[in-house]
């Protein structure tokens, strides 16, 4: 009696958690991880370990002066890394944060966003930013590193950045 009572609780929960997503965005389902953002000192530094790791070049690396960065996608045919570099130490980055005195982390690099490729991303924003959840970190506007698709960037206090790439 007690397993079928736990069951029912169970799947009370899983309905319920549904519910959930389905009001909140009913496309929630389809968010699916586009890439794994590094911040990097050094874009050829960084890659040779990738490349120990069995990951490829999938493109040539690309300036994106508007943002002040340049990115390389690396991918090990299962998972995507885009490996970011600033572009003029004289101007302001996203990543910036890397060269702070106060920033310890190990090493010349960190991951610090993840990607999701997403059916409509302004839908997308819209619901993840009720209640402030999610702050719009960098509104909607094209990355030239991915064929002009539209990107965000939000900022979530307990979990850090995401970034939504518009499918
Ligand atoms: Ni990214």
């Amino acid at each position: 009696m007690a397993k079928k009572a736990a069951k029912r609780k169970y799947v009370k929960l899983y309905l319920r958690f549904f519910k959930d997503c389905i009001i909140k965005d009913e496309f929630i389902h389809s968010y699916k991880i586009h890439h794994i953002g590094y911040a990097v000192k050094e874009i050829e530094k960084a890659f040779t370990p990738f490349n120990l790791l069995n990951y490829k070049m999938e493109s040539s690396i690309i300036e994106d002066p508007v943002r002040n960065i340049k990115i390389l996608f690396i991918c090990n045919c299962k998972t995507r890394i885009e490996l970011i570099q600033v572009l003029d130490d004289n101007k302001k980055s996203p990543i910036d944060f890397l060269f702070k005195k106060s920033f310890s982390f190990p090493g010349n690099g960190i991951p610090y966003h993840i990607c999701y490729s997403v059916n409509n991303i302004d839908r997308a924003i819209e619901n993840l930013n009720k209640n402030e959840r999610f702050i719009i970190l960098q509104p909607k506007s094209k990355a030239p590193a991915l064929k002009e698709r539209n990107v965000a960037f939000l900022l979530q206090k307990d979990i850090g950045i995401i970034e939504l790439l518009e499918k």
